[in-house]
């Protein structure tokens, strides 16, 4: 059968996406960040985030469309993020998908955000096939979550997320009371040049052996931030110089620990030696680099996708789509809200 012609809308954070695939090739991948309208509250604004979608989506499309050379008339479905995000950034995107599936009269298929994530990796240009079943470790500035995906389609499951802030979140918090500008991922990343990781022990949440017991698959990242807030305030009222580059350093260390101790763990104990890493965070240069000293040891294939995948974007979307469709799934009902169920 030919590959189907999917076009895919993303919209549950501050990204627009707007994406089109056919089938495992990607032919268009447009995004539009509203991050600068956040830089100034230090984090995403959701009514801001939405009143972005609702300017961006049309001429996101719009480009998608001229770059793939692609019409409207032609595609075969339409794909679009029903959760998990933002409630009201997500039915700016479910509106629109649902305005054009009725008009064109297309089908519609209401795709798991975190499943997208995992989705991505089949649009990689080396052909490279993923194999499964396969353990996923999700990390944005959204969600922190792991994932044990079996099928793409049909058999996900969430093992364990974040309790309090994301991953990325505790980085754009850091980074602020550092006094460094947001998005804080890649200013911490900066600062970390040169520093000590090891000059500070920051808390490991819920990686202590008895957290170990309940909260395996958990993270928790409150804990650490207040941690370096605390360090942070007592070096200052000493009179002391705060040493930037190891506190960044120190701090990196111990987000790229807790989130490589609980992967591998997640690998180990399911027996299931792969690993598939998505979000903005995986743009972390010691996370990356840990990912691939604690995978070696373990005998775990590590897989990371190309960063423009691995961050939110529609071209995932598109491509879980045709996947649903390939392997003969059914759309959805027109009637479906902002959800955010396991799988899509
Ligand atoms: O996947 P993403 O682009 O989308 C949303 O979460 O909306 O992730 C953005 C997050 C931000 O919190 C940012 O600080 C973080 O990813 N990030 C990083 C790096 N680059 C971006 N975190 C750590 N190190 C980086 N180099
Ligand atoms: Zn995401």
């Amino acid at each position: 059968a030919r590959e189907p012609l999917v076009l895919g809308i993303e919209t549950s954070c501050d990204e627009t996406g707007i994406g089109i695939v056919r089938g495992t090739t990607l032919l268009a991948n447009v995004i539009s960040s509203s991050m600068d309208e956040h830089a100034r509250y230090g984090g995403v604004v959701p009514e801001v985030a939405a009143r972005a979608h609702l300017e961006a989506l049309v001429p996101a499309l719009k480009q998608a469309l001229a770059e793939s050379g692609v019409t409207l008339d032609e595609l075969d479905a339409i794909a679009v993020t029903s959760g998990p995000g933002l409630s009201g950034a997500l039915m700016v995107g479910v509106g629109a998908a649902k305005a054009l599936a009725v008009s064109l009269d297309k089908p519609l298929y209401a795709v798991n955000h975190l499943v997208g994530h995992v989705g991505a990796d089949v649009l990689r240009e080396d052909d490279s096939e993923i194999e499964l079943p396969t353990i996923a470790l999700l990390v944005s500035g959204g969600h922190t979550s792991l994932l044990l995906v079996r099928d793409l389609v049909s058999d996900v499951e969430l093992l364990g997320e974040t309790i309090d802030d994301a991953a990325g979140e505790a980085f754009d918090k850091v980074a602020r009371l550092l006094g460094l500008p947001y998005p804080g991922g890649p200013e911490i990343d900066r600062v970390a040049i040169g520093g000590d990781p090891k000059a500070i022990r920051f808390p490991r949440g819920l990686s202590q052996q008895k957290d170990m017991a309940e909260h395996r698959y958990d993270f928790s990242f409150s804990g650490l931030k207040t941690a370096v807030a605390r360090w942070v305030e007592q070096t200052r009222d000493s009179g002391a110089e705060v040493p930037m580059a190891d506190v960044a350093a120190s701090f990196r260390e111990s987000v790229a620990d807790i989130l490589l101790t609980k992967a591998v763990a997640a690998c180990i104990d399911h027996g299931i030696p792969r690993l598939l890493l998505g979000g903005g965070v995986v743009a972390n240069a010691r996370v990356r680099e840990l990912a691939a000293e604690r995978c070696a040891a373990a005998g775990i294939e590590l897989r990371i996708p190309p960063l423009k995948l691995c961050t939110d974007n529609g071209a995932m979307i598109a491509a879980l789509g045709a996947q649903l469709i390939m392997a003969g799934h059914e759309p959805s009902t027109l009637d479906f809200g902002a959800d955010s169920t396991l799988p899509a």
